[in-house]
């Protein structure tokens, strides 16, 4: 286990490159499961969840080839097999027959789920472990369930596992009561190879599901209106292995803006997907943050680090994104005035509160918001991460504080960051990666 040394008061500067998104390569790795043959994705980030997802898929018959020069070998110890085309990842499906997801795997990443749509609409038969709940909430997956059983699926649910199974899945006219991003995008998986039109309401209008339509397409999928809350897919016979790019990770762009934002200085952040990201920039730009789109992906930020009280909301795609919750509060505890932060997508997403507050925060939480009061300092601790986003919150919060800090538990960090710590020191920050005793 490592943990991160971080000095604070270091103004940023310099330029950082934005990486491949996340939340798009998974389910875009998944789709791999609905055709045989060769696949090469570009731009897929190195992070260990990246590593989970091909090891699912090298249970479920997807290889990912194995390459010393490779920059994705070594993984975090997982065996990842990944290529050496330019560090792009290269997939084979080899056209077997394998359906079952362990928990094993399942319980170390959520999105395994994202196997169950493809399983059952390439294999007609899907195993796949019921994800548990997780630190920010309780996120059932009862809205995949309904929408295959709608296409014909028999599903039953028992011992901790999924078991599914179907002749031909059927397009189906489905509305989701909530939106679900994976839901959407699982379903979207199970129903290009179904027979018939499905149509998707009150889906996610999230960019990665646009991301993962284009993929779709390129392999010969008919899918329209991705990227609005109605989705139609047109079921084909067959599809084929593909080609292509991921789009560029609008959370981690986000999250060095945040970073430069609460430590002040001026930095570039280029290849960044700036029309994916205007609710994050213009509640930034409400609480004195100056930010120049440059063109090309290159965003100018600027700041002195004396912000103005900000509120925001958290909203399904285009509203403010709740995985930059943690990191926009963490940039408004030393904010002139109170903010108030409201968290509407997951019911325990303030994990972070309490750990601000040992650095100093004012901030109090009722129910599904927390009231942050801005406050001159916040003093460096120890502090733990206890999930993802809210490891990044926490880094911010130690490069705004006035000494030093220790980050503990950033396995959570490695899941969703390619060499974050990496790329903060390119920007000036005192941070270290140290092994935890
Ligand atoms: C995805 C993202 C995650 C992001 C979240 C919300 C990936 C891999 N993860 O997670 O980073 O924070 O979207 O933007 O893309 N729900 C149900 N029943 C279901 C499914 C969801 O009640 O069957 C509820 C959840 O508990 C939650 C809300 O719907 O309250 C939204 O969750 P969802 O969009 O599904 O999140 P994920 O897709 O898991």
């Amino acid at each position: 286990m490592y943990k991160l040394i971080i000095k604070g008061g270091a103004k940023l500067s310099g330029a950082v490159s934005v990486g491949g998104a996340k939340n798009a390569s998974l389910p875009i790795l998944a789709a791999t499961l609905l055709a045989e043959g060769q696949y090469i994705l570009r731009n897929v980030p190195k992070l260990h969840d990246i590593g989970t997802m091909s090891k699912l898929l090298s249970q479920l018959d997807v290889q990912a080839e194995c390459d010393k020069n490779s920059r994705f070998c070594g993984t975090d110890g997982i065996d990842i097999c990944l290529s050496s085309v330019n560090g792009d990842l290269l997939l084979t499906n080899n056209g077997g027959a394998r359906c079952e997801a362990l928990y094993e795997v399942v319980k170390t990443m959520r999105a395994s789920i994202l196997a169950l749509g493809p399983l059952l609409a390439k294999r007609s038969k899907a195993r796949v472990s019921l994800p548990g709940g997780c630190a920010i909430g309780e996120r059932p997956v009862d809205l995949h369930i309904s929408a295959l059983e709608a296409m014909g699926a028999d599903i039953k649910v028992s011992h901790g596992y999924i078991d599914a199974e179907c002749s031909r899945l059927k397009g189906a006219d489905i509305t989701f009561k909530t939106i679900t991003v994976t839901g959407t995008e699982n379903i979207m998986m199970a129903a290009v190879l179904a027979d018939g039109v499905t149509v998707l309401q009150n889906a996610a209008q999230e960019p990665e599901i646009v991301d993962l339509a284009n993929f779709l397409r390129r392999m010969g999928a008919k899918i329209t209106g991705d990227g609005t809350h109605c989705i139609q897919i047109e079921g084909v016979d067959k599809l084929r292995p593909a080609d292509y790019s991921v789009m560029p990770d609008r959370i981690e762009a986000g999250t060095f803006l945040c970073a430069v934002a609460g430590a002040g200085g001026g930095a570039v952040i280029t290849g960044a997907p700036v029309a994916e990201m205007k609710a994050l920039i213009s509640s930034l730009k409400s609480a004195g943050v100056k930010i120049t789109d440059k063109g090309g992906g290159d965003l100018f930020v600027e700041s002195d680090g004396v912000l103005n009280a900000t509120d925001v909301t958290t909203m399904p795609y285009p509203g403010f994104p709740t995985d930059m919750q943690a990191q926009f509060m963490a940039v408004m505890t030393k904010a002139v005035g109170t903010s108030l932060i409201n968290e509407t997508i997951f019911e325990n997403r303030f994990m972070h509160v309490a750990e601000l507050k040992r650095m100093g925060a004012d901030i109090t939480v009722k129910d599904s918001s927390a009231v942050v009061r801005g406050v001159k300092e916040l003093s460096g601790a120890q502090v733990m991460a206890s999930d993802l986003r809210a490891s990044a919150g926490l880094v911010i919060a130690a490069l705004m504080a006035s000494n030093t800090s220790e980050v503990q538990r950033i396995y959570h960090l490695d899941r969703g960051y390619e060499d974050f710590e990496k790329k903060l020191a390119l920007l000036g920050a005192d941070i270290k990666r140290v092994k935890a005793s």
